[in-house]
């Protein structure tokens, strides 16, 4: 099957916010932008995620860290300085975190992404080079210098946020929201059961979401949603001379495995999710609910249990998307495209 019809209905509950006493993630304007840290494996997703937050107004990356995910973190750092490169931001500070997770080998993700990570069209060279600070460190710096609360971003697996907490725990006050790419209450993608990010680190995924801070959980049931058909990853790659080109063959390359797998006709940007939906909250349907991080089962290790019918009794930690306006993400995405000129 392939198409261009957005796959299955978003799911419904008989009131999306009934058990809504957390705190929705904070909103930025251009006037006051939300501080941001990007925690990122890029990764395909991840760099239109990096490109779009550096677009928007309404946000001020304090900085970027990477963790070992889709490929290993040597990769995953330099694939980070390279979109800065290509944004004309290389004045951004990249800081190299984790290199496995909390426990075990690391497990990447080739099938999907290349063996570079991002295999497909060629990124500028780096114009900067990490900073030697390892990333849970360099996070905590930049979230005390900032003045206010910040939002992390994370869309790789959650070890450089485990370790964050772990290691510098004075900094969890200053931390208003955690808005990250992960989990899913259907389906898995790289098991049956799990997502790719919580199932490299559920150790660390169980942290983050025990932890009290507020989450929002954009989850495969929202990014799955989230489609980039052909026609307008045309329109995308048009869109300006300076990233326009780059953008169409990264989603053209991503495409390839959503092709061969859902046997879509476009692919869908998990991770810029998480960034269109601080820039413009309206576009993620979410519930607060109780999520909780399987890290034993025999089937099911990295699954995110969602208690979508509140059957349990537990008071929500997370946000959890449940339905996106796809046209209004790509229209989002594609005007941040050609702000690049
Ligand atoms: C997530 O896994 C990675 O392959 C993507 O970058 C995204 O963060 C989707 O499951
Ligand atoms: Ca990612």
């Amino acid at each position: 099957m392939s198409g261009t019809a957005a796959p299955g209905p978003g799911i419904v509950l008989v009131d999306d916010q009934a058990a809504g006493t957390l705190p929705p993630p904070p909103g930025g304007a251009p006037d006051r932008p939300l501080p941001v840290v990007l925690d990122c494996d890029p990764g395909h997703d991840d760099a239109v995620a990096i490109l779009l937050a550096l677009s928007r107004p309404e946000l001020r990356v304090l900085g970027i860290s990477t963790v070992g995910g889709n490929a290993v973190l040597e990769r995953t750092t330099e694939t980070a300085l390279r979109v800065l490169a290509l944004a004309g931001r290389p004045d951004v500070e990249v800081a190299a975190g984790a290199a496995h997770p909390l426990e075990g080998p690391l497990r990447t993700a080739p099938h999907v992404h290349g063996e570079s990570g991002i295999e497909g069209p060629e990124l500028p060279p780096p114009e900067s080079a990490a900073i030697a600070e390892f990333a849970p460190a360099a996070m905590a710096r930049w979230i005390e210098a900032a003045g206010e609360p910040v939002v992390l971003v994370p869309t790789g697996p959650l070890t450089n946020i485990a370790l964050l907490l772990e290691e510098h725990p004075s900094v969890r006050e200053r931390i208003a929201h955690i808005c990250l790419m992960g989990g899913s209450i259907t389906e898995g993608n790289i098991t049956p059961a799990a997502e790719f990010n919580i199932w490299v680190d559920p150790e660390a995924a169980e942290i983050v979401f025990d932890s009290g801070i507020p989450l929002t959980m954009i989850g495969l049931d929202v990014t799955h949603r989230s489609i980039v058909w052909e026609p307008e990853r045309e329109v995308m790659a048009r869109a300006g001379d300076r990233v326009g080109p780059v953008v169409g063959g990264l989603l053209a390359f991503f495409q390839s495995f959503h092709e061969r797998t859902y046997g879509w006709a476009g692919t869908p940007i998990h991770d810029a999710v998480t960034v269109a939906h601080l820039v413009a909250p309206e576009l993620v349907r979410t519930a607060a609910l109780d999520v909780r991080i399987e890290t034993q089962g025999r089937f099911t290790r990295g699954r995110t249990v969602v208690d979508l019918r509140r059957v349990t009794g537990r008071p929500p930690n997370a946000h959890v998307g449940l339905d996106i306006d796809r046209a209004g993400f790509v229209a989002l995405l594609t005007e941040a495209i050609r702000s690049y000129g």
